[in-house]
């Protein structure tokens, strides 16, 4: 490679690392995988160490990833956060041990080999005792304040168990890994799937995602876990090695690992990797590779550091399983808002354990970006071990008879030509009747985080659809019992009729969805965007459906994103702004002016009516407020309820005489009115959805565990944990009895 064409090759990778980063750290929605990653920095490492001369100026390779976020109070780290040094190579490996061995003279090092924890990196601060602090690590040096969100993880004790013998520091920073796992995360990527929400990736991303949720409210609804296994900042001091501090962890009551080892010299050390490789699967967490370190803390002061990284550890990782399979077929999929998704029919392959039929390819851009053609042989990879990806396509494998995949432009369903909306990547079948949309929204309409109209889900709603009896998900209401019982689930020679006790059931169930709250038939709709967690947002600031439908709360929502923008893109601190002249960017300063103080006097009105939150100015260029509902979501709400399906909804609900309504105006003499509950045990005459709804109806929060700002419990036989952390905090315990009497106060 020529100076020349080494330079142009640093200047790109460090552009594309630097853009993984902010999409990995900032954004948890990476768009390759770890080991393409790895592979980038690499290259970039290896170039930057050949031509010094060449590479000027900032590289990634010298600092960590900032995960800083807008909304967040950021907190300095008293001992800063450093990452690790990586590789995938034994004998970069064995190199690791080589350099310590000569700097101290001998080959029978102590060292720790721990699980490489694929969760995203948080430093708890425990105060005699009492956690005070959970910072994430940003940029290393400082993080983002997430204190009240990690205050959810169940597993984590508020106070260290210490003893007499052993007292807890004045002051401890013991750092580790928030995860997900993967039962978590596909119980939430399937509730996304059904709000027509991205999904995400993998359980590190949406960790990460998890904790960056400005309401700690939301955070609690997702079971995320912790594992701890360092230390930073403390004093007094209380461990003189790994192995030490490892076990005072487990002994304070922390989550740890599960098992480490500790091992001398190198070929010990390869030995324990090789274990953990086999062993990894069954643990709780995610594990891309294995850590080791030196064990005693004097020979690591000694051992020294970069900026980035320690030299007394490094991290093995494991290679990702890949799979090499045929593409037999291209299937398109229509989803509930009438998005076109296309899927991998895959020549059955064994990967990680299980085996891979089908893999999504996600939309039409990520076909043609890849060159993905039916026939071809690609590789696979099962993304943090869940959603199997199509990773490459094996270009010398491909026939020549291999033609480039055409996305189709109809619907597969009904035949309508399909659109796609200005700026986004999804391919929609636009179409109000297709068959399979209102298959899909009927089916989501009568699941559980919707309506809840058990039993009306899967092949009943494709039957109803099919039988013409509903054409509408609304139509469900007007449906009579003997139609309902006479449905035929079955064919025309074989019938079998769905029955009259059958269709009492679910009519019941319709009945009692009259009186759901607002959040609830928000969700029910499947507008594009709006997911559990926004509904229930659009519906903390709105009374009716009505007050959504003309909100001028979105509107304003809307036009301060526009503002933002229009600053923002007159802006003379922005990187393409930087780069133009002089008089152009003078030319640009009033409307850039202009813009600011019109987006500033919103804002501020935001935020002072509660709309909004101040903004953390550490992203400039500054945004002064954070809206409770993204514009995103708010366009697309608006938009809905002025489309025609959305007014013909709004005269429907008219029609039927239901009106759902939130908290927003709830009776403010209800014991619940503004108190976090907590539901334990179980209960006799109401479901915990029903409890929970009336809670919100009344003003009042639901949160899945208990706390110290939790003002009351409600407990039910089989009451566990929950029970005992609310006698700890001496906070009002009731029974069903109890709590049925006090949904009646008014
Ligand atoms: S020790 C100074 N041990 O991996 C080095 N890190 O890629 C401190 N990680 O930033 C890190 N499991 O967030 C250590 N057993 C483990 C780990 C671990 C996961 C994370 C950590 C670190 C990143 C580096």
């Amino acid at each position: 490679m020529s100076p020349a064409e080494a330079k142009k090759r640093i200047a790109e990778l460090r552009e594309q690392i630097a853009r993984h980063d902010e999409l990995y750290y900032r954004r948890a929605q990476p768009e390759i995988g770890d080991f393409e990653y790895d592979i980038l920095k690499h290259e970039l490492a290896e170039l930057e160490k050949q031509s010094p001369s060449l590479a000027v100026g900032t590289s990634p390779m010298e600092r960590v990833g900032d995960d800083r976020l807008e909304g967040f109070a950021t907190y300095r780290h008293r001992q800063p956060m450093q990452s690790l040094d990586n590789t995938y190579s034994e004998e970069e490996y064995r190199a690791f041990h080589q350099r310590l061995a000569k700097l101290f003279g001998r080959e029978d090092l102590a060292y720790v080999v721990e699980p490489k924890i694929d969760g995203l990196a948080v430093s708890l601060t425990y105060e005699n005792g009492r956690f005070v602090r959970a910072v994430t690590r940003g940029n290393g040096e400082e993080g983002d304040d997430v204190t009240a969100n990690v205050r959810t993880i169940h597993t984590l004790p508020p106070e260290l168990k210490a003893t007499k013998l052993q007292p807890a520091p004045g002051a401890i920073e013991i750092r580790g890994e928030i995860y997900l796992t993967t039962a978590e995360f596909q119980r939430i990527n399937q509730e996304r799937e059904e709000a027509g929400e991205a999904l995400y990736a993998n359980p590190r991303n949406l960790a990460a995602g998890t904790i960056k949720q400005l309401d700690p409210r939301l955070v609690a609804q997702r079971k995320l876990e912790i594992v701890l296994y360092g230390i930073g900042y403390c004093e007094p001091a209380v461990a003189d090695s790994q192995s030490e501090f490892l076990a005072l962890v487990k002994q304070w009551g922390l989550p740890t690992v599960e098992k480490f080892w500790p091992v001398r010299g190198i070929d010990e050390a390869w030995k324990a990797v090789r274990e953990l490789d086999k062993l990894r699967h069954a643990f709780a967490y995610g594990t891309d590779g294995a850590v080791t370190k030196l064990d005693s803390f004097a020979l690591r002061r000694d051992a020294g550091s970069t900026s980035k990284a320690p030299h007394w550890a490094i991290a093995y990782k494991f290679e990702p399983e890949r799979a090499e399979t045929r593409i037999n077929a291209i299937t398109v999929q229509v989803g509930r808002t009438g998005v076109l998704t296309p899927v991998a029919e895959l020549e059955p392959v064994l990967l990680a354990g299980s085996t891979v039929a089908r893999a999504t390819l996600h939309n039409r851009d990520e076909i043609a970006r890849k060159d993905i053609r039916v026939g071809d042989y690609v590789r696979v990879e099962k993304a943090g071990e869940v959603i199997p990806a199509v990773i490459e396509v094996n270009l010398q494998r491909r026939v020549s008879e291999c033609r480039p995949y055409q996305f189709p432009d109809k619907c597969p369903e009904c035949s309508t030509a399909v659109i796609q909306i200005e700026g986004e990547v999804a391919i929609r079948c636009p179409n109000l009747y297709c068959p399979a949309q209102l298959t899909r929204r009927l089916d989501f309409f009568a699941s559980k985080s919707a309506l809840n109209l058990e039993g009306l889900g899967g092949i009943i709603a494709e039957k109803l659809v099919e039988r013409g009896l509903v054409a509408e998900p609304l139509d469900l209401f007007t449906l009579s019992t003997d139609k309902l019982a006479d449905l035929n689930l079955g064919s025309d020679v074989e019938p079998r009729i769905f029955g009259e006790k059958n269709a009492r059931k679910i009519l019941e169930a319709i009945e009692r969805a009259k009186q759901l709250p607002l959040a609830r038939w928000l969700l029910a709709f499947a507008i594009p965007e709006v997911g559990e967690e926004t509904a229930h947002d659009i519906a903390s600031l709105h009374s009716s459906l009505k007050e959504v439908a003309s909100s001028s709360i979105l509107r304003d929502y809307v036009e301060l994103d526009q503002l933002n923008s229009e600053m923002l893109r007159n802006s003379p601190t922005t990187k393409e702004n930087k780069a133009k002249s002089i008089e152009e960017r003078n030319r640009m300063r009033p409307d850039y002016e202009k813009y600011k103080s019109l987006a500033d006097a919103l804002g501020n009105r935001l935020i002072a009516s509660g709309l909004a939150k101040p903004a953390a100015s550490k992203n400039p260029p500054p945004r002064n407020a954070v809206a409770t509902v993204g514009p995103v979501a708010s366009r697309s709400v608006l938009s809905w309820f002025s489309s025609e399906r959305g007014v013909r909804v709004l005269e429907r609900m008219d029609e039927l005489g239901i009106a759902p309504t939130s908290s927003k105006h709830a009776n403010t003499a209800s014991p619940f009115f503004g108190k976090s509950v907590v539901f334990t045990g179980t209960f006799s005459t109401l479901s915990r959805n029903e409890a929970q709804d009336k809670i919100r109806a009344l003003g009042g929060n639901v949160a899945g565990s208990v706390s110290r700002k939790t003002d009351l419990v409600v407990a039910g036989p089989g009451a566990g944990t929950k029970l005992n952390d609310a006698r700890k905090y001496g906070i009002s315990i009731i029974d069903e009895a109890e709590f049925l009497r006090l949904l009646t106060v008014r």
